[in-house]
Order: structure tokens, then C-alpha cells, then sequence
């Protein structure tokens, strides 16, 4: 009986090593969600999660099934690896789960106030302009999905930030200044202004 005991122990034992090791050898591709960032408070009112499934070893892209607190959500039609769904939810604690990649976040206005080291996550103003992915980005309709393209750059910004603005609220000389991105996370930030990191450290990033 014993004997038995252990080898079945010995069984599972091995069999969950297999497990690990094809894990370790073949890991399940990791998601990348632009919005919301996991851990963080968006405030109240309509957003997009935005995702890009990740290549799987031949090249190809998995369909992430979306579950929004706990039910199936559907995704926009956009062509992988863009995975776009449009939310607006109560005030509170929510989760999304993108396969096995889970995003917990709080939509701000309840009474219940977050954990305190929850930044509050933006992305660039505008819901409803901010829908029109082709606003910012070349898009291009395909078999009844719009395939999402490389941003514009500059050429996107420019109708509603002219130079001449750009200029007088930047203390910045102009050819870098052109690149917005270099400095904006538009899709998502915790700094004012939509700065990637602190001013200190984003400035440090080209500046020693
Ligand atoms: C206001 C302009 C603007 C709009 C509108 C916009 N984007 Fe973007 N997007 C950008 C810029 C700039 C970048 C590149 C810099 C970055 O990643 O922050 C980008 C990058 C991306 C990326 C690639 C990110 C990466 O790290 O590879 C994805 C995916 C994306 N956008 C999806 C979308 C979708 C989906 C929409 C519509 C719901 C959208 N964008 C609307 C400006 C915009
Ligand atoms: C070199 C980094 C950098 C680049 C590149 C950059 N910005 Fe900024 N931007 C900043 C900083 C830093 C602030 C905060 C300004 C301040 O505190 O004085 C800011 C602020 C802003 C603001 C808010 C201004 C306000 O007073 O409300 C807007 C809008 C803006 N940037 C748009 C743009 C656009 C559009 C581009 C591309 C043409 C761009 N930025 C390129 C660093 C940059
Ligand atoms: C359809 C018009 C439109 C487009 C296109 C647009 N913006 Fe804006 N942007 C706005 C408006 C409106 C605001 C809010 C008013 C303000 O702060 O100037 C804003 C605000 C901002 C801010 C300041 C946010 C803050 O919290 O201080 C930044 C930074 C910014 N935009 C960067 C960009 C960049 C970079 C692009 C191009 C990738 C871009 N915007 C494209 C209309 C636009
Ligand atoms: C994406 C890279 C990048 C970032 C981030 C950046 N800069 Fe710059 N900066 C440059 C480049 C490139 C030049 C040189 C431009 C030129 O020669 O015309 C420059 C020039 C300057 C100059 C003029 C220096 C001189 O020798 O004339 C100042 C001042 C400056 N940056 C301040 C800042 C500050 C403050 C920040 C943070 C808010 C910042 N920069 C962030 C790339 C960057």
C-alpha cells in the first residue's frame, strides 16, 4: 500500500516536472496590454482596453478570449494582434482576464477608495474621438476588420497641436520635440501631461 503510495507520488511528481519543463521550453505567449496597466485607477467613464496579442513560436497569433469581472466580453473587429473592447464600468475594483494574463484596476468615483500605491492611469483625452483609431493611425479595412497600422507621427498631432503651440509650451528645441512620442505615452500614463516617466528621468533618458 505504501509502495503504491509512493510510486503514484513519484508519478505525479515527475509528471508535473514535465509539465514545468515544457513550460519553461515552450512558455504560453504573455500579452501586452497597453490600457489599462494592471494595479492602476482609471477614472470614470468610457475607455478602450487596448492589447496586443503576443507571436506564438511559428509566427502566427492566438485570439485572447476576454472575460471582464469574471464574464466573456467581446472584442472589436480589428485584425490581430490589436485586441480592442470598449468598456464603461461602475465605480470599484474590476478585473480583466486576457487568457492567462489578468489585469486588476478600479474605476475611481465610489465611495471605496483604492489601494494608496494605485497610480492614476490616463490616456490622451477625447472618447470618443480616441474610438477612431484612424485618427493617429494608418488603418486599413480587411475582410470586414480594420488592420491597425504604424501611427503618423507628428502628421497625427499637428490639426489639434499646431507648432506654434507646441512651441510656446515647450522649452524645447525643435527636431526632437517633432518626435511626441518620444515623450507622451499617448495610450496611457501616470505622469502629468501624459509623460512617460518623471521629468527628471525622461529627460535623463537623452540627456546625461
Ligand atoms: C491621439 C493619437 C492616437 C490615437 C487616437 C490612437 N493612437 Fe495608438 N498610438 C499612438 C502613438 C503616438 C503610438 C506610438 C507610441 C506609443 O506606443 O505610445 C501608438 C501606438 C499604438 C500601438 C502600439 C503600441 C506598442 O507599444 O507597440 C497600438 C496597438 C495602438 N496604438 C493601438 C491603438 C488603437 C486600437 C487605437 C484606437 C482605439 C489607437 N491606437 C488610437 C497614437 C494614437
Ligand atoms: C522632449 C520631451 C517632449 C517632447 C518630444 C514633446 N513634449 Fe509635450 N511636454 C513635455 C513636457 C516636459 C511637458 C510638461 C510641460 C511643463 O510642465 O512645462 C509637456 C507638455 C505638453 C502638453 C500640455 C501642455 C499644457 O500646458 O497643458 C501638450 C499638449 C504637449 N506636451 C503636446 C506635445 C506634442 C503634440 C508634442 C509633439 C509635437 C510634444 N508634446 C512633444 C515634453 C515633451
Ligand atoms: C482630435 C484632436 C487631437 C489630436 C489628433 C491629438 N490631440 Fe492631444 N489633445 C487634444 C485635446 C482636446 C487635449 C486636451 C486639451 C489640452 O490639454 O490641450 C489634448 C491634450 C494633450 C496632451 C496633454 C494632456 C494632459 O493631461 O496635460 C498631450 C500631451 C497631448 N494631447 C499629446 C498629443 C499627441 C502626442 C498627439 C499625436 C500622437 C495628439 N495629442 C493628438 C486634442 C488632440
Ligand atoms: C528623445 C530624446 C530627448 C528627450 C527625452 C529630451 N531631450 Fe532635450 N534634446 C534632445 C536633442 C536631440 C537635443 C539637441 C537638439 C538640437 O541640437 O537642436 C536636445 C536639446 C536640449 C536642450 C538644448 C541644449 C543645447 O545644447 O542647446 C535643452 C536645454 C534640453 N534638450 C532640455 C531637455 C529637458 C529639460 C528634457 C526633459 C523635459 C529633455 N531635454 C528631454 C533630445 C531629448
Amino acid at each position: 500500500m505504501r509502495h503504491k503510495c509512493l510510486i503514484l507520488a513519484c508519478l505525479l511528481l515527475a509528471g508535473g516536472m514535465l509539465c514545468v519543463a515544457d513550460e519553461f521550453l515552450h512558455p504560453r505567449p504573455m500579452p501586452r496590454v497597453l490600457f489599462p496597466a494592471n494595479g492602476s485607477v482609471v477614472e470614470s467613464g468610457p475607455f478602450e482596453v487596448i492589447a496586443l496579442a503576443a507571436e506564438k513560436e511559428d509566427g502566427s497569433f492566438e485570439t485572447l478570449p476576454l472575460q471582464v469581472d469574471g464574464k466573456d466580453h467581446p472584442w472589436q473587429s480589428y485584425a490581430l494582434p490589436v485586441c480592442i473592447a470598449h468598456l464603461e464600468l461602475p465605480p470599484g475594483e474590476h478585473y480583466l482576464s486576457l487568457g492567462i494574463y489578468d489585469v486588476m484596476f478600479f474605476v475611481a468615483g465610489s465611495e471605496i477608495t483604492p489601494p494608496k500605491d494605485w497610480p492614476v492611469a490616463k490616456a490622451h483625452a477625447g472618447a470618443e474621438a480616441w474610438q477612431k483609431c484612424g485618427l493617429c493611425h494608418e488603418t486599413t479595412p480587411q475582410d470586414g476588420q480594420t488592420v491597425l497600422g504604424m501611427h503618423k507621427g507628428w502628421e497625427a498631432c499637428s490639426p489639434c497641436h499646431p507648432a506654434s503651440d507646441v512651441a510656446a509650451k515647450h522649452n524645447h528645441s525643435e527636431p526632437p520635440l517633432r518626435d511626441c512620442a518620444s515623450c507622451h505615452a499617448v495610450h496611457g500614463a501616470t505622469e502629468e501631461h501624459l509623460l512617460r516617466a518623471p521629468q527628471k528621468q525622461l529627460c535623463a533618458t537623452c540627456h546625461r
